[in-house]
């Protein structure tokens, strides 16, 4: 998502944070900006759209001097991506970047603004410039302001913030979001927000932990623990390799995006939830005035989202929902009635067949929205209202936390409907928003299950297929499942509803046909388990899923035991993609390119 790069010295301070920013690009981005506080001057310059604009704009500004600069590039949350919303964010002698999200901001606006500061922007960002410039007005030093300034912001966040009072420090702090510090030979200070900038300038590094807070000067690198204590930095080497730092060490970048899921769902869910209900600042609740009904759109993984989806409208929201794939609906001529929502499901925003649903919806006059990751996307851009999944960049083309985050927002957006309709009494509704906190734990990745996976994969790599099988909502899970290995192994595989083997596929049962079989303890248990007795009978080779031992398996992979069947569809969603990254790569596939795939279909 965003990306944050500082520098203090005396080395041409522009082009460093250009670079970093550069760096950072692979991360994604929307605008982007920097601000650089030189001979007690500061000089901004923000653009919407690549870097080159951004360079363009600079090409006359000279930093040769010492020189204070931070720089940001922007994946918008809250507000467009417009110049204004771009970082760095400015009070009257101060600018800050920031990544993730302040959750009390709207109520640290309306204060200030009461007192009758002036915000430019649309973003939380801007709070923290406000509010650092009002604690300076009352305090003794700019440290003592900004440490007051970070005790009063609730959320995320890495900060970086400058300051014309104390002109030769920048200001930093950690909670949830990444930041590090590095040193160069002529002990010069970088920041950013991951270690790619940093290489070639700095060989060592200091991570931030959370809670970490304090100000970096020419001579100094002073660090404040979560309570206040000063501590010192611990600087560890730096890889000088690029493209494994964008890795983050990790092999592949679906099995970085795979460790991810825990942290971009803790941002999926960040200022939306409360005791109360769901909050989607984003939609006008009157989107489901004259509602009867809900239509989802959508191809492959985000396909299978919205099939998950369907189970929890119906269940929770008790409103009338279908899924179609998308490629079909364009051209079968469907009914479209005026008290249908019509919504589609997207990673990239950009998927041909199911934009052209979206066209097709709008032209016959259904009110649209659209679940994306990708702001200002086409489909962002067409429908009516938008709820962004913020699973940041996916790069791998097997998608992995798009779906982890698409089928967290059908889940609110179940008890968004839930409350708007009064299908769901508060104290229902209050306990599924209890449970959708423990998803971030849920979608942790534990070492114990990914090594024993690991090693279960070599039992996997021949045979003549795969059955993926689930009951209810783990139906589409499995579906997925079977999609994940089918793209990276080449593998054949099905997903299928476990009650329907008996019509029909069984009849492949034997040893060298794989069933993997999905047993959620919390969602008909035992009605799963008799089908899955049936596969055994005829000697399919079983590897169970589930919190339950099985003893009819031939493989079980445990999950941990949880209150509700949500969490195990979490748990059990990391374990297939786990399982499919490591049949791949022990056949030697590209997991992150595999043949024949795009990560954006474009075309028909
Ligand atoms: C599977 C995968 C594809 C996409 C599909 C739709 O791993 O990535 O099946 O889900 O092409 O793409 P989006 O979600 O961008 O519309």
């Amino acid at each position: 998502m965003c990306g944050i790069v500082g520098y203090i010295g005396k080395k041409n301070t522009k082009e460093i944070l250009l670079e970093g920013l550069k760096e950072l690009e692979y991360r994604g981005y929307d605008s982007a900006g920097i601000a650089v506080l030189q001979h007690d001057n500061f000089e901004s310059y923000k653009a919407v759209g690549k870097l080159v604009n951004l360079e363009e704009k600079t090409k006359d500004f000279i930093t040769q001097d010492f020189a204070v600069g931070i720089g940001h590039t922007r994946w918008a949350t809250h507000g467009k991506p417009t110049e204004l919303n771009a970082h760095p964010h400015l009070g009257e002698s101060s600018y800050v970047v920031h990544n993730g999200i302040i959750e009390n901001y709207a109520k640290l606006k309306k204060e200030l603004m009461s007192e009758g500061v002036t915000f430019l922007s649309q973003t939380d960002t801007e709070v923290i410039v406000h509010l650092f410039e009002k604690n300076l007005k009352s305090a003794s030093s700019a440290l003592e302001a900004f440490t007051k300034t970070i005790s009063q912001l609730h959320g995320a966040y890495a900060i970086l913030l400058v300051t014309k009072s104390e002109d030769e420090s920048i200001f930093f702090a950690k909670h949830g979001s990444p930041m590090l510090v590095g040193i160069d030979a002529q002990n010069d200070k970088y920041f950013a927000s991951s270690d790619t900038p940093l290489i070639g300038h700095c060989t060592d590094v200091n991570y931030f932990e959370d809670g970490d807070y304090g100000y970096v000067s020419p001579n100094a690198i002073v660090i404040f623990d979560k309570d206040g204590n000063k501590k010192n930095p611990r600087f560890t080497k730096l890889t000088q390799n690029k493209l494994s730092a964008q890795k983050n060490g990790f092999r592949f970048f679906m099995e970085k995006e795979i460790y991810e899921q825990s942290d971009v769902i803790t941002d999926t869910l960040l200022g939306r939830l409360s005791d109360e209900g769901i909050v989607f600042d984003e939609l006008d609740a009157s989107l489901f005035d004259g509602i009867n009904e809900i239509k989802l759109c959508a191809c492959g993984t985000s396909y299978h989202s919205a099939l998950s989806a369907t189970y929890l409208f119906e269940r929770y929201a008790k409103i009338k929902t279908s899924v179609e794939v998308a490629s079909e609906f364009r051209y079968r001529s469907p009914i479209m009635s005026k008290d249908t929502l019509f919504v589609v499901i997207s990673q990239s925003g950009e998927t041909a067949d199911t934009l052209e649903t979206l066209k097709m919806a709008k032209a016959a006059g259904l009110k649209t929205l659209v679940i994306c990751n990708v702001d200002n996307s086409s489909m962002v851009r067409l429908a009516d209202a938008c709820i962004l999944t913020r699973a940041g960049v996916e790069k791998g083309v097997a998608s992995t936390k798009a779906f982890a985050t698409q089928v967290m927002v059908f889940w609110m957006l179940s008890m968004y409907v839930a409350k708007l309709k009064n299908s769901l009494d508060a104290k229902e509704i209050a306990k599924q928003i209890a449970l959708m906190r423990q998803v971030p734990l849920s979608t942790k990745v534990s070492d114990v299950t990914h090594e024993h996976i690991k090693r279960l994969s070599k039992r996997y790599l021949h045979g003549h297929g795969f059955f993926f099988i689930g009951r209810d909502i783990f139906y589409p899970l499995a579906l997925e499942g079977a999609l994940k290995l089918k793209e990276i192994s080449y593998l054949h595989a099905e997903g299928y509803p476990s009650g329907e083997m008996k019509h029909g596929p069984i009849a492949l049962a034997d040893p060298e046909l794989f069933t993997i079989a999905l047993l959620p303890q919390h969602l008909l248990y035992e009605k799963a388990k008799s089908n899955v007795e049936e596969l055994s009978a005829r000697d399919s080779t079983i590897c169970a899923i589930s919190a339950l031992e099985f003893d009819k398996a031939d493989d079980f992979i445990p999950i941990s035991s949880c209150q509700d069947y949500m969490l195990e569809f979490f748990e059990m969603m990391v374990v297939l993609q786990l399982l499919s990254l490591e049949i791949s790569v022990r056949l030697g596939n590209d997991v992150d390119m595999p043949r024949n795939l795009a990560k954006s279909v474009t075309v028909e």
